[in-house]
């Protein structure tokens, strides 16, 4: 065994322990009751990064802050990689449905619990214990290395854009990795080849200045619930396209190969169904649901609110509706141009009655992976000797909205390896790590750092 291997085994319970306190800060960065504790945990992982050996600073924004943490003792003539991840978490919300308290971490099955464990903390960290592993047993990496740790990508990450602009030169870099995604099946390593973009957007609706009796005024006043009603059905035509006009104008047509790949991976549409639950599986006609998820744009209704929802009834016609909207993008669409054809188109179809205001929530760009060059080749081999399997190359329906900037500013290109897996309940009740995927991936995380150097030193 290698240096490297040993201490990633002799110190493998303390990196657990460690990830422990990381998920027991609850940074919801949704949340303003939570400001604090996104401090908070941007000083832990600040601290924590230092001890592994590179110099850390934190960049107060107008939201959470960045945690930014380098070692460039490789030398100017070394490429420099760019690691990125998010400590902020989602919102745990219903709290019922938890079977622990969603920040007091515990191992069930050989599965990490705790919200953020999945989605970023646990991938985040490995990759900060895989780099300690180097500096603490070769002193140091073959590359220079940035370590860039957000608290907002959550809430669409709004301020780290601005961010890798002003800090272009500084973030100047020959790659950048990224852990948050999941892998297409357990002991499957996967790499990224796509991320979907997106555009959220809110619809309010206003009629009557107050909730009428229905009695009273129903069937003689526009009821605004009615209205939206009508509107999202709108959204989508007979075989489950989306009907706003010029949606699709900006797609970028998927080389054959690409759908041919697609469909060499094993994928099971009954056991799908069956995992989530749903009675049927629906979307566009004419693509697989693999590609439905990550080859075409959708839009969906995320939430949905207007009058009486107690218990029994109550005879209202309300005065508002409210729905939350989302569009998935493909690469070339862009989130602020698909915001201009869903205003215009609810515009169109609104029915007179009501005032219908749509705001544009948060957004972030589509983006396809070059899956070539060496940081791609790496990541490949490092997978390999992490999982004893060559990794496959797969697509994602979420977003990062980060990588698009990274790509542009920076003209580097990104690496995702993803640690999670189907089934990990990121964002829900119940979220979850595979311990052995944090043991791997902390390997993984550290042969990266040699393959890019060259290769192995014999693990
Ligand atoms: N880690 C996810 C992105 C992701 C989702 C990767 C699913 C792989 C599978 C990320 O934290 C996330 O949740 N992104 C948001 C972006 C939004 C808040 C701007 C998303 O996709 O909804
Ligand atoms: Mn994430
Ligand atoms: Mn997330």
């Amino acid at each position: 065994m290698s240096a490297l291997s040993t201490y990633l085994a002799t110190h493998q319970q303390r990196f657990r322990d460690e990830l422990f306190e990381f998920l027991r800060i609850p940074s919801v960065s949704a949340r303003s009751e939570h400001a604090a504790d996104l401090q908070a945990c941007a000083a832990w992982l600040r601290d924590k990064m230092q001890a592994a050996g590179l110099t850390t600073t934190i960049h107060e924004t107008p939201g959470h802050p960045i945690v930014l943490g380098e070692w460039r003792g490789a030398g100017a003539s070394a490429p420099t990689i760019l690691v990125y991840g998010h400590y902020d978490v989602q919102p745990v919300e219903p709290l019922e449905l938890w079977d622990s308290p969603p920040f007091e971490p515990e191992i069930r099955d050989g599965r990490i619990y705790a919200r953020g464990s999945v989605d970023d903390k646990g991938q985040l960290y490995l990759h900060v214990k895989a780099i300690e592993a180097h500096l603490a047993t070769a002193g140091r990496l073959p590359c220079n290395v940035i370590v860039l740790a957000e608290g907002e990508e959550e809430v669409g990450s709004d301020n780290l854009a601005a961010f890798v602009e002003a800090q272009a030169a500084r973030l100047a870099c020959d790659g950048v990795v990224i852990s948050d995604s999941a892998m297409f099946a357990p002991g499957q390593p996967s790499i990224l080849s796509s991320l979907r973009g997106l555009a959220y957007f809110q619809i309010d609706l206003e009629g009557p200045t107050v909730d009428l009796h229905s009695g009273s005024y129903g069937g003689a006043v526009v009821n605004p619930a009615m209205a939206l009603a009508r509107i999202l059905a709108t959204f989508h035509d007979a075989d489950g396209r989306v009907a706003i006009p010029g949606f699709y104008d900006a797609v970028r047509e998927w080389e054959p190969d690409v759908r041919a790949q697609i469909r060499t991976l094993p994928f099971d549409d009954a056991h799908f169904q069956a995992e989530t639950g749903a009675s049927a599986l629906g979307g566009e006609a004419g693509w697989t649901t693999l590609e439905r998820i990550w080859c075409r744009p959708t839009c969906e209704v995320n939430g949905l609110l207007s009058g009486y929802t107690g218990e029994g009834a109550k005879t209202v016609l309300p005065s508002r509706a409210m729905a939350k909207v989302s569009c998935r993008l493909v690469p070339d669409q862009a989130p602020g141009a698909i915001g201009d054809l869903m205003r215009r188109h609810v515009a169109r179809v609104a029915p007179a009655g009501v005032r219908v205001t749509v705001t544009e929530l948060h957004g972030g760009n589509p983006w396809r992976a070059r899956l070539e060059g060496a940081l791609f080749d790496a990541g490949r081999r490092a997978l390999q000797r992490a999982y004893g399997k060559a990794p496959v190359i797969v697509g994602e329906g979420g977003s990062i909205p980060v990588v698009h900037d990274f790509a542009r500013v920076l003209g580097a290109p990104v690496l995702l390896m993803g640690f999670g897996l189907p089934g990990e309940n990121a964002h829900a009740p119940n979220e979850w790590m595979s311990e052995e995927n944090y043991v791997k991936g902390t390997a993984a995380a550290a042969w990266l750092w040699e393959e890019l150097g060259g290769g192995a030193s014999g693990a």
